[in-house]
């Protein structure tokens, strides 16, 4: 369709130039303008003539009226002017010819823009804090992070996906403590990482009452800093644990990563930058901390160094930076993290600038909303965080529920309850624009008859059972009503929408044109007969429309990490 809107803006164009021949518009200004009217029977395309009457010095009624008058493509039925509008009706024929044979042609690349060919983007998302739990709050990392991944890798990106652990830092002091206290290897083995947590958390409810655990921690920390054996084979070991058990919900998800390297990684690569903001005299020293100052960009300071000269978390994300570029030489490097963090990556992106990186304009900080659930009923054994774990163990036990009721002979079923369960969640979390916050109601996300997951796999397993009843015939398409326009109208928007979602960083705009799919897929179902139509052309075109509705569907899945399931 990005071919449609510039073919006919351009011949939008030369009835322009007869209005008014020194409107300085070019085509691709005229197809920027082209809508889709919310109701197809206000056409495929629509021109909003108002936007133009300022330049064209008429009334949009009288512009509309007057390229309605003059328009002519083979792409299209008829141009209607209405209300300052020129409404556009697409030709069968460009249906059939384009749209639908495109689809099927090109089948796993249809849709995919390829503007990301021979370019590197890097994707920060997910990274957990060791030996802390991996809750809802991680949801949106995870599932975004791993979207946006899909989406550049769509559009021809080579991608390389990081997890960032939170795997050094203070609170494995802590820990040692804890663990050597009140902890046993045994326990660690048996209980995982709700272990370590349970010792964290004691640790703090202890240290409330003795002061010098605080101390003894520090200790342990800097013993870890520098070497000391003993302590970092327990840290290694925390760190295995808890990478153990993530794995468990990234397979889950088919989440992998093509880099684990944490925080633990960067502790010798931080120097060199700390010094490099010396010599450029970026650093000042207030209270014994070592700072950047970013009043002039009304950010408060920078932290580099504290007063003990420990790092903190912006002077290894400068480090790793520095680094990534140059193990990968991006063009892109993506951070997705919640909403929280946004003014940490915004001063740390500044400090990069001031740096003299001229790659500093390639940093990108995705940030997404809060998530809370309806109701303390999932609340775990770890007090009132809810760990991602538990959301998709339930969503899966209430989908296999559902099946035991409804359809108990169906065949693998344990693995489609897994598919759907899990589909259900990060459809349901990827419905809404990322920075929105939400509320997971849980029933929402898993009803069928919803704008929901559940909903359009059961749509994509329509398709799937009706294509194994079938083979289209070899003749000629022949389109015979709405509902097949409306549905090849949808189709044919699916890589505007991909870079849509791209240039957004907001894979939510996919999540809603798989619904719009669906929606007009089911019409059409419902309406039509498709294996009955009595007409073999109508019949055979109708089972080429269901194809090329599950290769969309199944494409926009994969961006969205939503499983094609056959069968439900
Ligand atoms: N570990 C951090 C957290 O859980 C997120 C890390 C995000 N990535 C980064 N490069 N800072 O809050």
């Amino acid at each position: 369709m990005i071919k449609l809107k510039q073919l006919l803006a351009e011949k939008l164009l030369s009835g322009i130039a007869a209005i008014n021949s020194e409107s300085g518009l070019n085509a691709s200004a005229i197809a920027d303008m082209l809508e889709y009217p919310p109701d197809a029977a206000m056409g495929d395309l629509a021109l909003p003539c108002f936007k133009l009457s300022k330049t064209l010095r008429r009334s949009p009624v009288q512009i509309a009226e007057t390229l309605a008058a003059s328009l002519e493509s083979d792409c299209l039925k008829k141009a209607e002017a209405l209300n300052g509008y020129l409404n556009m009706y697409i030709s069968d024929k460009y249906y059939t010819d384009n749209v639908l044979c495109d689809v099927l042609n090109k089948g796993e690349c249809y849709g995919a823009p390829e503007f990301g060919k021979g370019k590197t983007v890097v994707l920060d998302y997910s990274s957990p804090n060791v030996a802390k739990p991996f809750h809802i709050g991680h949801l949106g990392t995870t599932v975004i992070g791993h979207s946006l991944k899909k989406l550049h890798e769509f559009a021809g990106y080579k991608c390389v996906g990081i997890n960032y652990l939170g795997d050094w830092g203070t609170q494995f002091g802590k820990l040692i403590v804890a663990y050597r206290k009140w902890g046993s290897r045994k326990d660690v083995e048996d209980g995982g990482v709700d272990k370590l947590v349970e010792l964290y958390v004691k640790f703090h409810n202890e240290a409330e009452n003795d002061k010098s655990l605080e101390d003894q921690a520090r200790a342990e920390f800097t013993k870890l800093e520098q070497g000391d054996i003993e302590n970092l084979e327990l840290w290694r070991w925390f760190v295995d644990v808890s990478l153990a058990e993530y794995k468990q919900t990234y397979k889950l998800l088919d989440i992998e990563f093509d880099s684990y390297k944490g925080e633990s990684f960067y502790t010798d690569k931080m120097p060199a930058q700390v010094e490099l903001l010396r010599e450029k005299g970026l650093l000042k020293i207030d209270d014994g901390a070592s700072i950047v100052d970013l009043e002039e960009y009304n950010m408060p300071p920078c932290l580099i160094l504290k007063r003990d000269g420990s790092t903190l978390y912006p002077t290894r994300d400068i480090a790793a930076a520095v680094y990534r570029k140059n193990e990968y030489k991006f063009d892109k490097a993506i951070y997705v993290t919640s909403a929280g963090q946004s003014l940490h990556f915004a001063q740390w992106f500044k400090v990069v600038q001031m740096m003299g990186y001229d790659w500093y304009d390639q940093l990108v900080h995705v940030p997404y909303g809060t998530v809370s659930i309806n109701g303390a009923k999932l609340a775990t054994r770890t007090g009132n965080v809810i760990l991602l774990r538990d959301l998709f163990a339930q969503a899966i036990e209430k989908v296999s529920d559902i099946i035991e009721e409804k359809n108990p002979n169906l065949e693998n079923k344990q693995q489609i309850a897994e598919d759907v369960g899990v589909g259900a969640i990060i459809f349901y979390y990827l419905s809404n624009n990322r920075i929105k916050d939400i509320n997971f109601i849980m029933e929402d996300a898993l009803s069928f008859d919803g704008n929901t997951g559940p909903y359009v796999q059961y749509t994509y397993a329509r398709t799937c059972s009706i294509l194994s009843k079938s083979t289209p015939a070899a003749c000629e398409d022949k389109i015979s009503t709405n509902e097949e326009r409306t549905l090849l109208s949808v189709l044919s928007r699916f890589e505007e929408k991909v870079v849509e979602a791209i240039n957004a960083y907001e894979p939510s705009i996919i999540t809603r044109y798989i619904l719009d799919v669906a929606v007009a897929f089911n019409q059409f179902y419902h309406n039509c007969q498709i294996l009955g139509a009595e007409d073999e052309a109508v019949r055979s075109t109708r089972i080429r429309i269901t194809k090329a509705t599950q290769t969309v569907l199944g494409n926009a899945f994969e961006l969205i990490c939503l499983k094609k399931t056959e069968k439900i």
